[in-house]
């Protein structure tokens, strides 16, 4: 579809002129006076107007033309409009960019110029428009960052208004991706505590013989190599938020003097032997069952009830379809805006594929796709195999009965699993067969098992 462009000017035989010569580039609609020009713009609605300031009643004076600018532009104030003045008659013409006209044009007019320009116009329009569509998405599907319409991820952000005001520990759990640090983070912001440090550790990334003075610190002369007196995160993260992340790769021994922390807001430092009083609030998260490392011994259930005053779950993102587009188009957006690749769009496939995937590694998953789908996308359209997803057209390639049965199979079992979370038993029950023949189905089809019963 061509881009929309309108021509006002009382001359008839230069709107004929313009429209041919620009024809091949543009779809024109034509006006003669202020007020069809008006009219045919409210119907149009062209993004980019040419607009002559002579027009009748009294072409050899510019105020109708005037009033035609600041009338299109109250109409729509994002409207590229291009005056096209007569010879000398150049103060009129800065006049009307005052008041807001784009450029202006003089005649007799150069084609190349008014090419020139007019390709200029339409892409700061299109620019603009994608910009404004972003801030609109941002603003009005966002909470602290997080993006969602969905009504389980609407569920967490009231849960995190309601806790944000208390001191109470929480609990963040969710499978890898999904934006447990983001919540800890928006629990922060909108805490009393805001202004206070935000801290986090992932307690996996640490060694257990460093994890205990990394938490708390330690004294000078502590232990071989500590050459001075150093704080720990617990302490760094006074007046403020303390987010242990990982805290199901905590070793016991550690367990015991967390619980302590938690329990009597004191710690000492290694080595010390002064107590000292904390006031920071804990939030804690982990992608690991804790109920099983309760059972299993390795988490010890005091811990767990201390920490998990509030419990948060994020949803896995095969749970929240409705977010997966809006998730991949602001992520493409922002990127694309950054290397410079501007007005990328999904194709329909690319969107399809998107839905259909089940989304393992969710949030962090999509965004890595999508990124590299922007840097690989060849020209304004990305598609599946820029974002690594099979195409999900079947039907063009199936050419047998059989891949037909299998495309639907395949199909009806990838929407039943995601519509279950990745879970056997009910996926089964959905789909009228047995679990050992859903089993059987999914190994023949080569669909992976992405979540655990
Ligand atoms: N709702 C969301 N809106 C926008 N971006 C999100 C959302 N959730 C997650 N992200 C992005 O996804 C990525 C992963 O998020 P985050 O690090 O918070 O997840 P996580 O659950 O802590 O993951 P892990 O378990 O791997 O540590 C980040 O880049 C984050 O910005
Ligand atoms: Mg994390």
């Amino acid at each position: 579809m061509k881009p929309l462009l309108l021509i006002v000017d009382d001359d008839e035989e230069i709107r004929t002129q313009m429209k041919w010569t620009l024809a091949q580039d543009y779809e024109v609609v034509l006006a003669g006076d202020r007020g069809s020009a008006l009219e045919v713009f409210r119907s149009a609605h062209p993004a980019v107007v040419l607009l002559d300031l002579g027009l009748p009643p009294q072409p050899a004076n510019p105020e109708e033309g005037l009033a035609a600018l600041s009338e299109l532009l109250t109409l729509d104030s994002s409207t590229k409009i291009v005056i096209v003045s007569g010879q000398g008659d150049k103060d009129n013409a800065l006049r009307a960019i005052g008041a807001g006209a784009y450029d202006f044009l003089v005649k007799p007019v150069e084609v190349e110029e008014l090419k020139l320009l007019l390709k200029r116009c339409f892409h700061v329009a299109q620019l603009e428009k994608e910009y404004r569509r972003m801030q609109q998405l941002l603003q009005a599907d966002t909470f602290e960052g997080m993006l969602g319409t969905s009504r389980v991820m609407r569920n967490v952000f009231d849960t995190i208004r309601k806790v944000a005001t208390t001191d109470a520990p929480v609990l963040i759990l969710g499978e890898s991706g999904t934006g447990k640090e983001m919540a800890a983070q928006a629990i922060h912001r909108r805490s009393p505590r805001k202004d206070g440090p935000f801290v986090a550790i992932n307690c996996s990334a640490i060694p257990e013989t460093l994890l205990e003075s990394e938490l708390f610190g330690h004294e000078k002369g502590a232990f071989t190599g500590a050459h001075a007196m150093r704080k720990g995160r617990i302490e760094t993260a006074n007046g403020g938020t303390l987010f242990l992340d990982e805290i199901g790769e905590v070793p016991l021994p550690i367990q015991v003097k967390l619980l302590r922390f938690l329990q009597e807001k004191r710690i000492e430092r290694v080595g010390g032997r002064q107590e000292i009083n904390i006031d920071a609030r804990v939030v804690a998260a982990t992608n690991a069952d804790l109920k099983k490392g309760m059972a299993g011994g390795t988490f010890r259930e005091d811990l767990f009830y201390r920490l998990a005053v509030v419990q948060i779950t994020l949803p896995a993102l095969r749970e929240r379809e409705s977010d997966v587009k809006l998730l991949a188009q602001c992520c493409m957006q922002r990127y694309s805006g950054q290397i410079g690749k501007n007005a990328l769009a999904f194709d329909a496939e690319a969107v399809r594929a998107l839905m259909r995937h089940l989304w393992p590694g969710n949030v962090r998953e999509l965004e890595n796709r999508v990124k590299r789908a922007v840097i690989m996308a060849e020209g304004k359209r990305i598609t599946p195999q820029d974002l690594e997803l099979e195409s999900v057209s079947g039907a063009a390639a199936v050419t047998t009965l059989k891949e037909a049965r299998e495309a639907v199979e395949r199909e009806m079992i990838q929407n039943a699993l995601r519509k279950h979370s990745g879970k056997i038993a009910p996926a089964a029950v959905e789909l009228g067969v047995s679990r050992p023949t859903l089993y059987e189905l999914m190994e023949k089809l080569g669909i992976a098992r992405e979540a655990k019963e």
